[in-house]
């Protein structure tokens, strides 16, 4: 696996992997690699013939009191991952290439980036969509994988390549959990050996609330109380910032029900802050 870590050098590599006709499946992540981040690897692998993995844990989309100095780094532990998954291309470039004195550019994506993660941290989706253009501007991917953990950032991603003419692909993959359902996470690594299986609620509140909703036992209009209060009956959960359904392509909170329903929710558990999402279809479940 090629290592590269100077964002110039990066475009000239895949100005010559582009010239002989090949086709690279692109993955950033911000590393502290687990099982979800390989599965998508795993799926850029097999529909592409060359694979880029970035590791840039990127300062623009942390807020100022959230955890960008904290946040866990295991880059021995990473490479020996992706060299096992025989990833061609690892990019790793420092924080002074990426944004250099003067760097003022922001890419924001609109109402979708407001609602839901976005209400509660501002200017955390800018940070993303602002790395992911000048990533995808420099690795210049054929297919770009994100996961579906991520639901919100993915829809954003969609609408600012779709919005900017971006020649790439955007592949949403499932979201990959541990036995008792938590949704794998970098950030999983700050539970306590007591808050790790408190964790757990997340997912099977979302999967309670959903079958309430299939059944007819709750309508919509109740989903962000019952989903709330299922999340709030673990005792180890210190607040929810959010919970609810929402329409899967606008990200507004639904008052009537729809086809396909997003149900998703971001949860205090300690100082730790949790995402989870699941996609229902009702009428299918019905
Ligand atoms: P990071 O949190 O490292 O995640 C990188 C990618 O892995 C994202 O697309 C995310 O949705 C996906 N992912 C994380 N956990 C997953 C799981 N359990 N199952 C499936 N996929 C999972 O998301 C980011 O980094 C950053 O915001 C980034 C896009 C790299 C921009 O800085």
């Amino acid at each position: 696996m090629e290592i590269i870590r100077i964002p110039k050098v990066m475009q000239d590599t895949v100005g010559g992997l582009l010239i002989r006709g090949r086709t690279i499946g692109f993955v950033p992540t911000m590393g502290a690699l687990h099982e979800g981040h390989l599965s998508l690897v795993r799926r850029s692998r097999e529909e592409n013939e060359k694979t880029v993995v970035s590791i840039f844990v990127n300062p623009l989309q942390f807020g100022p009191s959230e955890d960008f100095a904290r946040y866990p780094r295991d880059i021995e532990g990473d490479v020996e991952k992706l060299e096992a998954e025989r990833v061609d291309i690892l990019f790793m470039p420092e924080a002074s290439l990426m944004y250099p004195v003067g760097f003022s550019t922001r890419v924001e994506v609109g109402t979708i980036s407001e609602t839901m993660c976005g209400a509660c941290r501002p200017g955390h989706f800018a940070g993303v969509a602002t790395v992911v253009a000048k990533l995808f501007h420099i690795v210049k991917p054929t297919r770009a994988y994100f996961g579906q953990k991520d639901f919100q950032q993915a829809v954003v991603i969609r609408r600012m390549v779709k919005d900017l003419n971006m020649d790439v692909e955007i592949v949403v993959c499932p979201t990959v959990r541990e036995k008792d359902g938590l949704a794998m996470s970098s950030r999983n690594m700050y539970l306590s050996g007591e808050q790790r299986p408190a964790a757990a609620v997340l997912f099977r509140s979302l999967k309670g609330t959903a079958e309430s909703l299939a059944s007819g036992i709750i309508q919509i209009g109740e989903v962000r109380h019952v989903l709330r209060q299922k999340i709030l009956s673990e005792p180890a959960v210190s607040s929810v910032d959010y919970a609810g359904a929402y329409d899967p392509e606008t990200l507004e909170e639904l008052a009537e029900p729809k086809g396909e329903i997003l149900l998703a929710c971001a949860v205090w558990i300690g100082s730790t802050r949790l995402i989870d999402n699941i996609l229902i279809n009702i009428k299918k479940e019905r």
